[in-house]
């Protein structure tokens, strides 16, 4: 019989959460930071695959992939080989002051994957609202213009750079403070609830008109503008697409005005759409694009790539003490290859098969409003009512606490959706077994209304 672990299946030996589990809560609760935002009592050890197993011996299936980010499932044979190879060679050298073979051999491989005549060029970080924050900077750099322009719902960073950016929810601001001047935000394509009745195709018309009509003539002259910042799908939004004419016409706007496209794919990179990234599907070629998560299978790694004629800041300009360390980048390397050879296109087959299997939710379930996304990166609308959309904050928050305790763990999205983000490696066991548990988690919840 396989371990918990090696089963593909999760199994549930205590109530939830356990007696260790109830340790650890508690002793989290003296001691850490009662900032962050633990959304069930989930207490790891360990992880295989897509299974990880709790202190009490639970075990769960992940399609929350410590939020998008263990693309390759948890601790993959050859992640953790490469990662054990290089730091019995190497930890740190630090690649601002000197050379390190694996950050231009990491940096050609990304290169690679990303469409375009032009050459690119690498800087490489820590964390996502890293990567956003150079890209800020170098696209203020370049332009030698300092406003910028973000969307509502989107999500880029927690520091004080992203953060002005970032248009999520309002706690994630409130209170700290003026951020960066010279932002605004304009809306962003929701198909599901456009003001003008588009569909996930047309949706975003008006935005643009908005921008090149308001925003261009009241607010900010073009060129005063030195980036726009997109996310193709928005991750912490609601997982909402953006449709591919309205990152054509971002493109067509910027390539005319001289301002910089950032594309931030910390969430939605690394093949989890069945591209390597998901402006690839709307045939873009952004000035800059922002990358993390996915990108290291959990060890902490980001990078902003850039066209070679955008990233031309001088020597000093920008730097960073641990980005691209050599364990991280060992981890990355042996997270692409496997991504390329087989779990990209796994993305695409589960997330077709997934789609295939959930598309019907609306019809079935009343509280579900919209079922949308990429690949896997799926998202679920929770409505109280269908006809009015009323977001259902609580029943979303419903299921997601069932989910748990019949063992799947998902991630709230949005203010009333929730994610699947699984790792790129899930089979068709392993789909049925969260369809089937949201479902039940779906049904026990209506009848709380
Ligand atoms: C699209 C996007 N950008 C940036 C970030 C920030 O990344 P990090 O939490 O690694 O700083 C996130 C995190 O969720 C994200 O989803």
């Amino acid at each position: 019989m396989p371990t918990t672990l090696e089963a593909k299946i999760p199994r549930l030996i205590t109530a939830l959460p356990g007696p260790k589990a109830q340790e650890v809560v508690a002793a989290d609760t003296k001691f850490m930071s009662p900032s962050l935002t633990r959304e069930y009592p989930l207490v790891a050890k360990k992880g295989h695959g897509a299974i990880v197993e709790d202190v009490d011996g639970n075990s769960f299936l992940d399609f929350a992939a410590g939020i998008a980010v263990c693309s390759t499932g948890h601790c993959h044979p050859k992640v953790v080989e490469a990662i054990q190879k290089q730091a019995a060679e190497l930890i740190h050298i630090s690649g601002t002051d000197f050379y390190h073979h694996h950050m231009p051999q990491l940096a050609e491989k990304l290169i690679s994957t990303m469409p375009g005549k032009e050459h690119k060029k690498v800087f490489f970080g820590n964390s996502g609202t890293e990567a956003v924050e150079g890209a800020i900077k170098l696209a203020r750099y370049t332009t030698k213009r300092d406003k910028l322009i973000a969307f509502y719902g989107c999500f880029h960073g927690r520091t004080l750079g992203s953060l002005s950016l970032t248009a999520s929810k309002n706690t994630q601001r409130k209170h700290f403070g003026a951020l960066l001047g010279g932002v605004e935000h304009i809306p962003y394509p929701y198909a599901y609830r456009c003001a003008h009745g588009h569909t996930s195709e047309t949706c975003g018309t008006e935005i643009l008109e908005l921008l090149e009509q308001q925003m261009f003539k009241r607010l900010f002259a073009p060129e005063e503008i030195a980036a726009i910042i997109v996310e193709p799908i928005q991750g912490e939004g609601g997982f909402v697409p953006a449709p591919a004419f309205f990152l054509q016409e971002l493109q067509r706007i910027c390539n005319r005005h001289g301002i910089m496209l950032i594309v931030d794919e910390v969430q939605s990179g690394v093949g989890r759409t069945g591209k390597w990234w998901a402006y690839e599907h709307a045939g873009i070629e952004p000035d800059i694009v922002c990358i993390a998560k996915g990108i290291a299978s959990g060890m902490p790694l980001s990078a902003f790539v850039a066209k070679e004629s955008v990233m031309t800041w001088k020597r000093g300009s920008h730097g960073t003490t641990y980005g691209g360390n050599p364990v991280c980048i060992a981890s990355a390397m042996a997270t692409l290859d496997l991504i390329e050879n087989g779990y990209m296109q796994n993305a695409r087959k589960m997330g077709d098969y997934i789609f295939g299997r959930i598309h019907d939710w609306p019809q079935r379930f009343k509280i579900v409003g919209d079922v949308r996304g990429k690949g896997l990166m799926i998202g679920i609308e929770m409505v109280r009512d269908q006809k009015t959309k009323e977001k259902a904050v609580d029943l979303r928050d419903a299921v997601i606490d069932k989910a748990f305790h019949k063992g799947l763990l998902t991630l709230s999205s949005g203010e009333n959706s929730i994610r699947m983000s699984p790792p790129l490696l899930i089979d068709e066991e392993q789909a049925e077994f969260a369809i089937r548990t949201l479902e039940e988690s779906f049904r026990e919840t209506e009848k709380m209304i």
